[in-house]
């Protein structure tokens, strides 16, 4: 990785790799899928696969889909118009980060029909409000907000090399350079769910709340109306030593009961771990970092073939496991 760190400098490349406090987590995140075991089944006719699955009511290709990351100008000068790219021609959902450095009308003339916008409660809410009403008035078709932000993770990376963005966003449209600490002191740490019914009622679209890990949260996300959660715990960047996704979506799974959709993330890095995600309940799931790896190495052509790559092996795995349907995907298929 050392040779990203020269493409991208010590800033950027400290900010989008690293992760919470000694980054326990951030490498848990991985090994927790690793140490899941799989159990093929023999003799199964596989000779055709179906990698799709439903999603908010609406037939995937298949069920990758591309997280919300903030600052991709910082990888690569296509930005998050190349990832929303290289999303719609892999058929990958794709969700923009309100921290965005292109505007949400800017990806939507490029970005597929599966695309969601990611929410962010600022301070100033008027910010926020205006990047819903945006997202919706761009045919976003759902709002991911963002629940386990209330201040920013203790990110040592960040504070050793004092990062900062110098692209606008909304929250800085003139595009002053501001540390990553300046901007997060903008996030509105008092957000709590009286007020999720007011962004929801805002989107007029559908919900999902992203950073879930408690089985009694997912449940209250359901009784406010989410069509969805995600189990995330932000890919390490927020609280050291929290449980993994892989750890949390089975209660959270258990909890939900089919009520709404449940997607996890967090160190998804190959299409077996999509594959065990959803045997473990999963209706899909997000991966980060190496869609952002992509980007930086080679613009919108390296999102997609990272894409690609993760496509064609969950399409393996579901040959090399007996199991020909995505959808089909189970505990059965789990050791
Ligand atoms: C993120 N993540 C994130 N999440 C979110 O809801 N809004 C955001 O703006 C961002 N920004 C962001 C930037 C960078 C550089 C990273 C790496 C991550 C979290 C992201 O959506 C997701 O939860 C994790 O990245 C998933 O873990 P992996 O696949 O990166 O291990
Ligand atoms: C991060 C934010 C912006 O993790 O989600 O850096």
């Amino acid at each position: 990785m050392d040779d990203l760190e020269d493409l991208l400098g010590a800033g950027a490349y400290g900010y989008f790799a690293g992760g919470a406090g000694d980054e326990l987590t951030l490498r848990a995140n991985e090994t927790s899928w690793s140490d899941v075991r799989l159990a093929p089944k023999v003799l199964v006719d596989v000779g055709e696969r179906d990698l799709s699955v439903e999603l908010l009511g609406r037939r995937r290709a298949h069920p990758l889909v591309v997280a919300p990351m903030a600052y991709q100008r910082h990888a690569h000068e296509d930005a998050e118009r190349g990832t929303a790219q290289a999303a719609a021609a892999t058929g990958s959902t794709f969700v923009l980060s309100s921290q965005t450095t292109t505007a949400p009308r800017d990806v939507a003339e490029v970005a597929g029909p599966d695309r969601w916008f990611q929410l962010y409660v600022f301070k100033d809410r008027q910010v926020s409000l205006d990047l819903v009403a945006e997202a919706r008035e761009s045919g976003y078709e759902a709002l991911v907000l963002t629940v386990d932000f209330p201040v920013a993770g203790w990110r040592e990376r960040d504070k050793r090399t004092g990062f900062s963005v110098t692209h606008p966003i909304a929250l800085n449209p003139g595009g002053t350079p501001l540390t990553t600490e300046q901007i997060f002191a903008m996030h509105d740490p008092t957000l709590t769910w009286d007020d999720v019914h007011a962004f929801a009622e805002a989107a007029g679209m559908p919900l999902l709340l992203k950073g879930i890990l408690r089985p009694d949260d997912a449940e209250r996300a359901v009784d406010v109306g989410a069509a969805g959660v995600i189990v995330s715990n932000h890919g390490g960047r927020q609280l050291d030593t929290v449980l993994t996704g892989a750890e949390a979506l089975p209660p959270v799974v258990d909890a939900v009961a089919g009520r709404a959709a449940v997607l996890v993330d967090g160190g998804i890095r190959r299409g077996w771990d999509v594959a065990k995600a959803l045997c473990l309940g999963a209706d899909a799931a997000l991966v980060g970092r190496p869609v952002l790896w992509g980007l930086a190495r080679d613009g919108r052509a390296g999102a997609q073939a990272v894409l690609e790559q993760l496509v064609a092996e969950l399409d393996s795995t579901l040959a090399l496991l007996g199991c020909p349907r995505a959808a089909d995907l189970d505990l059965s298929f789990l050791a």
